[in-house]
């Protein structure tokens, strides 16, 4: 199976504060968006396409290995994907998209998305139990309802898919109103099946300060 590996690394990260986008702010001295291709890499993703923003373009190109290819992205996550999407070469079989600021997703986790889509799934995120108490409220941050905690999962990337269905289930959903936070729910929209497999802790997304302030200190444990 030959898989390419698309990073999203567009986005402002305005909720992390810093004036950089978040994919070049440094974690232990690298910008996330390195530490998030090496993940891919070091699972076993060989070529790599990542998506940045149009006015940092070059600042990337800086920072990145001479073998990534870099693309301008868009307004959304979905539109900076679908972008990369177009630049990833077509003998790829399989797709995996991995978010910029996940930049300390082991490799084992990758391995996974990898080995289920071998096994013959068409889609494939990977998943952590949610361990607190979840629940609905009202437009006054009043509490109306209980979920039922043991059939939730919070969703991680890289998430993994056969190279046509993403095309296709991206190609259907353009144009379109929904507004998708993630390429399964592309996939989904699509009628496609996406199975899960076991998330890691270390793959937490960042978005705010304190979000990075641990990433440090697990860099240096
Ligand atoms: O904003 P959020 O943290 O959900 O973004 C998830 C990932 O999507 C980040 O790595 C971000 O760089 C990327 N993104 C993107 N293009 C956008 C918005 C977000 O590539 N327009």
């Amino acid at each position: 199976m030959h898989a390419v590996g698309i990073v999203a690394a567009a986005g402002s990260g305005l909720r992390l504060g810093a004036e950089l986008p978040k994919a070049l702010v440094a974690l232990d001295g690298r910008p996330l968006v390195c530490w998030a291709v090496d993940a891919l890499r070091a699972g076993g993703v060989a070529e790599v396409v990542v998506a940045v923003p149009a006015p940092q373009r070059a600042a990337f190109t800086a920072v990145l290995p001479d073998d990534v290819h870099v693309v301008v992205g868009g307004d959304t996550r979905t539109a900076s994907v679908r972008a990369a999407l177009a630049a990833a070469r077509e003998h790829a079989d399989a797709v995996l998209v991995h978010d910029a600021a996940r930049p300390l997703t082991p490799p084992d986790v990758v391995a996974r998305v990898l080995a289920a889509l071998a096994a013959g799934a068409r889609a494939v995120v990977p998943v952590l139990p949610v361990v607190d108490t979840t629940v609905v409220v009202d437009a006054d941050g009043v509490v109306e309802a209980d979920v039922p905690r043991p059939s939730l999962r919070r969703v991680q990337t890289p998430q993994g898919f056969d190279r046509a269905t993403l095309v296709e289930a991206y190609a259907r959903s353009h144009g379109t109103a929904a507004e998708f936070t993630d390429d399964a729910s592309v996939v989904r929209a699509a009628g496609v099946p996406v199975q899960t497999v076991a998330g890691d802790e270390r793959a937490t997304k960042i978005t705010v300060a304190h979000d990075l302030a641990l990433a440090e200190l697990q860099v240096r444990s």
